[in-house]
């Protein structure tokens, strides 16, 4: 028996639009849309376009790779989870192809600049697309944080259970608490406490705009 094709995320023949098609759910889905200055944009997703060529997939065309695949993971297009801290500073993305919605002229917005001190505001997940009473694992930047919902109020706190490790984005909600999924650990969701000496987690502070879970990191 033949050993199946690795799944192709692109077809031979891909267009700037197929990649626009691709991008904008997931983009979407963080709080970012495709740059208003549509030249600008064609221009970026045409180098991505040749880089797809060159290597099989859409590197970013204003980030240098490093050679290491699993690090060069980190500037595949829209690279937007891995630097959701530095990208919501700079309100867009490092080469400025995508901005954050609420952004009224993305003109200005290209190319790498430096990011300013300061906490940032990042979108992290739509309101209508988290269930009432589940948890996942949002990624921003260089933190996994656990998002819980309970009711129409949200919560941000550390995702690394104090026992072993344990992903609490991957546990499950009841009530105000988050349980591991590993071997049951219990957290409030609004302080990061648990019943075991000094292994609290930490919380971030969480508000809802315009139809986005924004965690203040
Ligand atoms: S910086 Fe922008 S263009 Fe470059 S990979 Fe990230 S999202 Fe894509
Ligand atoms: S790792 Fe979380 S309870 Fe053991």
């Amino acid at each position: 028996m033949s050993t199946p094709a690795p799944r192709q995320r692109f077809h031979e023949g891909t267009t700037i639009e197929d990649l626009k098609a691709y991008m904008t759910p997931f983009v979407v889905q963080l709080g970012y849309v495709f740059n208003d200055d549509t030249e600008f944009v064609d221009e970026v997703l045409s180098s991505e376009l040749e880089i797809l060529d060159q290597t099989g997939d859409v590197y970013c065309p204003c980030r240098v790779r490093t050679g290491d695949p699993k690090e060069d993971l980190k500037v595949v297009c829209p690279c937007i989870p891995f630097y959701a801290d530095q990208f919501a500073k700079l309100r867009k993305c490092w080469c400025g192809l995508f901005v954050l919605h609420d952004v009224e002229d993305g003109s200005e917005l290209h190319g790498v600049i430096d990011v300013p001190e300061g906490p940032a505001d990042v979108p992290v997940a739509r309101v209508e697309s988290f269930p009432d009473g589940t948890v996942r694992t949002v990624r921003i930047g260089r933190r996994e944080v656990a998002l819980a919902r309970v009711e129409n109020d949200f919560y941000a706190l550390g995702n690394v259970c104090r026992h072993a490790f344990g992903p609490l984005g991957q546990g499950f909600v009841e009530g105000h608490t988050v349980i591991c999924p590993w071997h049951g650990w219990r957290y409030d969701v609004r302080d990061g406490t648990t019943d075991h000496p000094d292994a609290d987690v930490k919380t971030y502070p969480v508000t809802v705009r315009d139809g986005y879970v924004i965690v203040t990191v």
